[in-house]
């Protein structure tokens, strides 16, 4: 009965790392649809062009070169991003959802209009890295008011990324809520909020402090959904800097 067991374990161990064939016949397709949309369309749209989410139309995934990778990412979420697991599916499940995500590249590959050498100029123009960071030879420069943007090509579709530019408050990454905080005391802090569970909240100032509360000490907690520090550019550049500023952010896919 043990060595059953432990068989079982490695073999399901072993399945883990080897690489997996994805599911081919057309039921096993529509059932991926019905899956993709339920599940994932939320952040990647429902071709896949992406959102809050990647780009998932393309032919060649950065983090999900293989289909194995695929249906592992799918399984685990990406560890670290916003990217969450899909505990709900079975083994058939994910598989049919990741032969429903190969299907989407098939589409269409989309370039991004304009000039990313361009789009570094007006990135150094207006000011960006006042708030940014990029990692670049030598390490990472800029400030840290907003978020690093070193892999962002890799996090959003470039629709995302021009809503970002254009009207910053529309979709706020989940760790850059403003927010302000009262203590029993009478202090009152102001940043975004970088972490909050049922007892604690954490909060980084301006100054890049970190400053983290137990609920039951606070008077008053308020987060902002709705505005953000950053400004927006929708009056600053013309349409044609507008594509070659995103096509640089698209272009920044530096791996985590
Ligand atoms: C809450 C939003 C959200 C949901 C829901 C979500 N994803 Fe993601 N996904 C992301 C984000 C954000 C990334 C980029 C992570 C990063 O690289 O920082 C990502 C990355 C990926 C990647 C890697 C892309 C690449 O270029 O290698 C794949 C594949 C993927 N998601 C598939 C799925 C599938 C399939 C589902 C549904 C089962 C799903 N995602 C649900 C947000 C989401
Ligand atoms: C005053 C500081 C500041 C400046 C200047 C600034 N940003 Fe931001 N940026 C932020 C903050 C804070 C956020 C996070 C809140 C939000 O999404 O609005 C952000 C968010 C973003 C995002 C979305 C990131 C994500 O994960 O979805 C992008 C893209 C971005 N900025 C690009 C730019 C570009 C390009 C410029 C220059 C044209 C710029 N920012 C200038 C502070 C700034």
């Amino acid at each position: 009965m043990r060595i059953v067991l432990l068989w079982v374990c490695l073999a399901a161990f072993a399945q883990d790392k080897e690489d997996v064939t994805l599911p081919g016949t057309a039921e096993d397709l529509a059932r991926g649809k019905k899956l993709y949309l339920g599940s994932c369309t939320y952040c990647h749209g429902p071709t896949g062009d992406g959102g809050k989410g990647a780009d998932l139309a393309r032919r060649e995934l950065v983090r999900a070169k293989t289909d194995g990778d695929l249906a592992r990412i799918i399984e685990n979420g990406i560890p670290g991003t916003e990217m969450p697991a899909a505990w709900h599916m079975t083994r058939r499940e994910v598989t049919q959802t990741a032969a429903f995500v190969r299907s989407l590249a098939k589409v269409d590959v989309r370039a991004v209009a304009g000039n990313a050498v361009n789009g570094l100029a007006l990135y150094g123009k207006h000011g960006c890295a006042g708030c940014h960071t990029v990692k670049q030879t030598g390490g990472y420069r800029g400030g840290f008011m907003g978020p690093d943007l070193s892999s962002i090509g890799l996090k959003r579709s470039a629709a995302h990324l021009r809503e970002a530019v254009l009207s910053p408050a529309a979709s706020l990454p989940d760790d850059f809520m403003p927010a302000r905080v009262v203590t029993k005391g009478g202090q009152t802090v102001e940043g975004r909020r970088v972490h909050e569970d049922t007892f604690t909240i954490a909060i980084r100032d301006a100054a890049g402090n970190n400053h983290s509360f137990l609920k039951a000490g606070l008077q008053s907690v308020s987060l902002d959904r709705n505005s953000s520090p950053m400004p927006s550019y929708k009056d600053k550049l013309r349409d044609t800097e507008l594509d070659d500023l995103i096509a640089y952010l698209v272009s920044l896919k530096e791996p985590l």
